[in-house]
């Protein structure tokens, strides 16, 4: 017997106009984030700003240097600093942007596979689905609803909890 064991979507918008305030709202502080990001290796600045459960909004950015591995994207930036701060509240919603040097993003910008498995322990460890609002500078806005979306049948402690005697 087939069944269905991912029953999750992502939705696209036209535009930010047609998005829940809220969502609109993380965007603009994703934005300028963005702006604000050390990215003169690549010259792409990425933002992101994350919801929590308590109300307070973080933003993140891209940090690079020139020993190129040592940088961080905006993403787990954002995500460590929350969970640095507040380390039992959950993560509710987290905005992504770009920009570039050359012609306006007009894509959603998608999270790299990293950022993906730290947004996926995340919000498992929060118990509550992370909705997750992309959007390039401009343009069509996707918005999943689970990281689950963006990284299905992720690899998460349980594993380890379930075959190995480790005490993490
Ligand atoms: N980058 C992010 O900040 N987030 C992503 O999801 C993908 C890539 C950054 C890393 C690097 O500073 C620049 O974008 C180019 O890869």
């Amino acid at each position: 017997m087939k069944k269905e064991i991912l029953p999750l979507s992502a939705l696209l918008f036209d535009s930010e106009n047609e998005l829940p305030e809220e969502d609109l709202k993380l965007l603009i502080e994703a934005r300028l984030a963005a702006q604000k990001a050390y990215a003169p290796y690549s010259r792409f600045k990425v933002g992101a700003a994350v919801k929590l459960a308590n109300g307070i909004i973080i933003q993140g950015n891209n940090q690079e240097n020139a020993a190129y591995p040592s940088g961080l994207c905006a993403e787990r930036v954002a995500l460590f600093y929350a969970h640095a701060q507040y380390p039992d509240v959950a993560v509710e919603s987290i905005a992504i942007t770009a920009l570039g040097n050359k012609g306006l993003i007009n894509e959603p910008l998608s999270p790299c596979g990293a950022c993906r498995q730290v947004m996926a322990e995340s919000e498992k460890n929060s118990n509550q689905p992370m909705r997750v609002i992309m959007q390039g500078q401009q343009g069509p806005v996707m918005v999943a609803e689970s990281m689950k979306v963006l990284l299905p049948f992720s690899f998460l402690d349980e594993y380890l909890h379930k075959y190995t005697n480790t005490t993490i």
